[in-house]
């Protein structure tokens, strides 16, 4: 397949932007009117709050100081949970649990936690290797609380499918030509991620623009924290034999290797290139908006979504 690439940004990531800031102050705002509820139900991670900004010592002494003076509590406190959850999870499980960056919490299963004490060792510890990260800062009654939100998320009902994902499989094999990129259950080409049970790490507003502007949720900065979308940093090597552009596939102080579109792999001595560049907010995937219908990409989402193991 030829590789486009699109320059034009799409015009909803604006207004995606500013939604997500009202939502946002919206939180700050409850988060202010609950103010009291919190400090009289759980004074830590209050304090979790009100000391984000200062600094990092006083941080620490203030977190210990009340570790030392919170009561251990058995009730679990789904109003705190929520908050929490809006602080430490939303930004990749959605503001609703819904997912995004992070799998969809709607779920009444959830595979790595089966139940309350593996969920709660989720919160905490993370999961290594993936893009979950550790959240230490809750240990004890608020990863508690936390994981009582999340189990009360999984009771709600699942996304409904835009399309007909039996007619999506067919796109996704014949005109959409995914495989040329992607593995699905051992089918196809290793250039873009593997899409084995994809379904179950993404929701679906993520998923239609991961077919209609892949460059979307390309990474912009080169964030620490946003591991599992890093992972398809777009590169470009300008060497003494040619120009290279691929996918990031590692990276340290010295060398770089990268996967082509042809599904060849390269690796660089740093020092020995004329240029190094991470294309930051550039996919390698084409978008599929002029290429398919609405309806067939409605019906290769609702494929995507069903693909849960
Ligand atoms: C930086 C993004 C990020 C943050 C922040 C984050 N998660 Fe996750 N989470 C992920 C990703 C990615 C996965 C999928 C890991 C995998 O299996 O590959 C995941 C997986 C999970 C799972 C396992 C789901 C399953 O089906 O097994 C749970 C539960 C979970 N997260 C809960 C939370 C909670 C609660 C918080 C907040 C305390 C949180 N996460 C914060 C990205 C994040
Ligand atoms: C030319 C190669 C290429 C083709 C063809 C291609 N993709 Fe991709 N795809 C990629 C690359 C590279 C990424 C990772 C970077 C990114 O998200 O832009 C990706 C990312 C994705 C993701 C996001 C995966 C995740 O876990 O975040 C989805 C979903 C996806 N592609 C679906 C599709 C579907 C469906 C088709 C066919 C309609 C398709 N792709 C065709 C290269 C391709």
């Amino acid at each position: 397949m030829q590789h486009k690439r699109t320059a034009t940004k799409n015009p909803q990531t604006g207004d995606q932007t500013s939604r997500h800031y009202a939502r946002i102050s919206a939180t700050i705002y409850r988060t202010q009117s609950s103010l009291v509820w919190n400090l009289a139900m759980s004074p830590k991670s209050h304090l979790n709050r009100l000391t984000t900004h200062c600094h990092p010592l006083l941080r620490a002494c203030l977190v210990a100081l009340a570790l030392c003076t919170s009561l251990p509590t058995v009730a679990q406190d789904t109003e705190n949970g929520e908050q929490l959850f809006l602080t430490f999870c939303a930004r990749c499980h959605g503001i609703l649990g819904e997912g995004g960056e992070g799998p969809s919490l709607k779920r009444a299963e959830l595979v790595h936690a089966p139940n309350d004490d593996t969920l709660i060792a989720v919160i905490v510890g993370g999961i290594p290797g993936t893009g979950m990260p550790g959240s230490w800062l809750l240990e004890g009654k608020d990863s508690v609380d936390v994981a009582a939100y999340v189990r009360s998320l999984g009771q709600l009902p699942p996304e409904q499918m835009p399309g007909n994902p039996a007619a999506g499989e067919l796109v996704y094999q014949s005109n959409g030509n995914c495989s040329s990129c992607h593995i699905l259950d051992g089918v196809g080409n290793g250039i873009g991620p593997e899409l084995t049970g994809v379904g179950l790490r993404r929701n679906s507003e993520y998923l239609r623009r991961a077919v209609t502007n892949p460059d979307a949720d390309q990474p912009k900065l080169v964030d620490r924290f946003r591991g599992s979308l890093n992972a398809f940093l777009t590169v470009r090597v300008v060497s003494e034999l040619g120009t290279y552009e691929g996918m990031r596939v590692n990276e340290d102080a010295f060398t770089v290797q990268m996967r082509d579109l042809n599904g060849e792999l390269y690796s660089f001595e740093k020092a020995d290139l004329i240029s190094y560049e991470k294309e930051l907010g550039h996919s390698l995937m084409p978008g599929y908006n002029a290429a398919l219908s609405e309806q067939q990409i409605d019906d290769v989402v609702s494929y995507l979504m069903s693909l849960r193991d």
